[in-house]
């Protein structure tokens, strides 16, 4: 899966299957299931890691992971987070860190922030790097948002989260993840923008959808209200991975 096999998908309006992946056996287990986009998202820190936050993920565990889940499969597109810190302070610093991701077999990088982001997306675009923003719920701003409560609900934020994914757009960037915001705002920006967006727990009127893996195999101590587990009741992760793809194929995830 390339970019441009990602934006075909969009225009046929087939939706797109994504999940976050960490290692090398689970990237082969979701590439067998037809997985198109494994996101090595810095939900690690929560789910591999133990932490509280994903704030104290650094560069070199993103690159560990990346090359592991490179090593795993060769189909879905691989995306990989920017961590916290390691591309906010300029466009110079997060191109430095996007280079290494890319390095490590990333195809794109993802990186949190709206229409402040724009200039960054812009630099890195504009320099040979594919970029998907990441809008609504950023767990990276965790505490300056007071915890992980959906976003967009009044009018206003509804129409900031709007213009920013336009701003983003406008930028260069090639995908947007929408997370944690009301169905009808998720469908709204799908609507509104010309680029792929990628919904968690944004209604399935996005253009594809993301689960963190752990969440969709039930492991997660405590679940977002967004998620299924798709291992229930089924007798494999095999199993699991091909009901969540075709799930999102007929648009029956989310209901
Ligand atoms: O890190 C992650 O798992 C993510 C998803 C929530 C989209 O960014």
């Amino acid at each position: 899966m390339t970019k441009k096999d990602i934006l075909r998908l969009y225009q046929c309006r087939e939706p797109i299957a994504a999940l976050t992946c960490y290692d090398a056996s689970f990237a082969q287990a979701c590439e067998q299931a037809g997985v198109e986009v494994l996101l090595v998202g810095d939900s690690l820190g929560n789910v591999v890691q133990g932490q509280r936050t994903t704030l104290p993920v650094t560069m070199t565990q993103m690159i560990y992971h990346t090359e592991a889940v490179c090593r795993g499969c060769s189909q879905p597109l691989v995306m990989t987070d920017l961590p916290f810190g390691s591309y906010q302070t300029s466009p110079q610093q997060a191109l430095e860190h996007a280079v290494l991701l890319m390095q490590a077999g990333a195809q794109m990088v993802k990186l949190e922030g709206g229409a402040v982001m724009a200039e960054t997306v812009a630099f890195l675009a504009a320099r040979g790097i594919p970029v998907c923003g990441h809008i609504g719920l950023q767990p990276q701003s965790v505490h300056q948002l007071g915890g992980f409560a959906m976003q967009g609900k009044s009018d206003s934020a509804a129409q900031r989260l709007l213009d920013d994914g336009l701003a983003l757009q406008q930028a260069g960037a090639d995908i947007l993840v929408l997370e944690s915001i009301p169905a009808p705002l998720g469908q709204a920006i799908t609507e509104r923008l010309t680029i792929p967006t990628i919904g968690i727990g944004a209604g399935s009127a996005c253009s594809g959808q993301i689960l963190v893996l752990y969440d969709l195999l039930g492991l997660s101590p405590i679940m977002p209200p967004f998620a299924r587990d798709f291992l229930s009741g089924r007798g494999s992760i095999q199993e699991a991975l091909a009901a969540y793809v075709q799930a999102v194929k007929q648009q029956a995830f989310p209901a």
